[in-house]
């Protein structure tokens, strides 16, 4: 038993340096509690791609003297938060958006795990970001969280007040998201992932 749990705390350790190597993170700026779930480095690479996919719509943004619409809005932060539910229901996480001045309600932290990591995030603008060992409704596990920093494309829907798209003004009316600056720690990312997913009860049997 002993040397099945040193046996699977390596392996998570190999992963995770394999994957920091990967995403040229550097160790320090993510911390790893002891022994974690067998799927946590898929999680944080999901995150990843979720991150470089919000840039990305929004770098279309760039040199667009429009004000964006509805429509737009649909191509940047609206498909991450689709996607976001599509990961939760194919990994079997929860995957969120956690952020202090949020747009969204549903976006508000959810316990004070998520408070302190936004305040650890402010604290150390180069943390990228660390696991917790959470317990989630019933179930325990792991919870990653990622930071998410305001680009100059942000601005177009995040910063003066004054300035935000009609659109927001009209479907968002306790909104929170704006007078944003470039480099402002706009809100993280959170991945529960419980410690009971398939991944972990394969790697048990092994
Ligand atoms: C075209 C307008 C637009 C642009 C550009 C935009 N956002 Fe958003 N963003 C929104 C809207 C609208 C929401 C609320 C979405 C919802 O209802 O879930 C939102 C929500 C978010 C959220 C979820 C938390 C919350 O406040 O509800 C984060 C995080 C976020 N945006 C970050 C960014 C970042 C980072 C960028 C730049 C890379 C960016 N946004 C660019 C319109 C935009």
């Amino acid at each position: 038993m002993v040397f099945r749990l040193i046996q699977a705390a390596l392996r998570a350790c190999m992963v995770t340096f394999g994957l920091v190597a990967i995403l040229n993170i550097t160790p320090a700026a993510i911390a790893a509690p002891g022994p974690v779930p067998a799927d946590l480095p898929q999680a944080v690479a999901e995150i990843e791609s979720l991150d470089a996919m919000r840039s990305g719509l929004a770098s279309t943004l760039e040199g667009q003297t429009e004000m964006p619409t509805g429509e737009t809005f649909k191509q940047v932060c609206k498909p991450v938060g689709m996607r976001a539910k599509q990961l939760s229901q194919e990994r079997g996480w929860q995957v969120k958006q956690i952020a202090n001045r949020y747009r969204n309600p549903a976006h508000a932290p959810d316990n004070l795990h998520a408070r302190m990591a936004l305040a650890k995030f402010e604290q150390d603008p180069d943390l990228v970001g660390f696991w917790d060992q959470e317990t989630m409704g019933d179930q325990t596990g792991v919870r990653y969280y990622r930071r998410i920093n305001v680009e100059a494309t942000c601005l177009a829907c995040h910063g003066a007040k004054g300035d935000r798209p009609d659109f927001v003004k009209a479907k968002y009316p306790d909104d929170r998201a704006y007078d944003f600056n470039v480099g402002d720690l706009r809100g993280m990312y959170a991945v529960f992932v419980p410690a009971t997913t398939q991944a972990d009860v394969q790697a048990a049997l092994q």
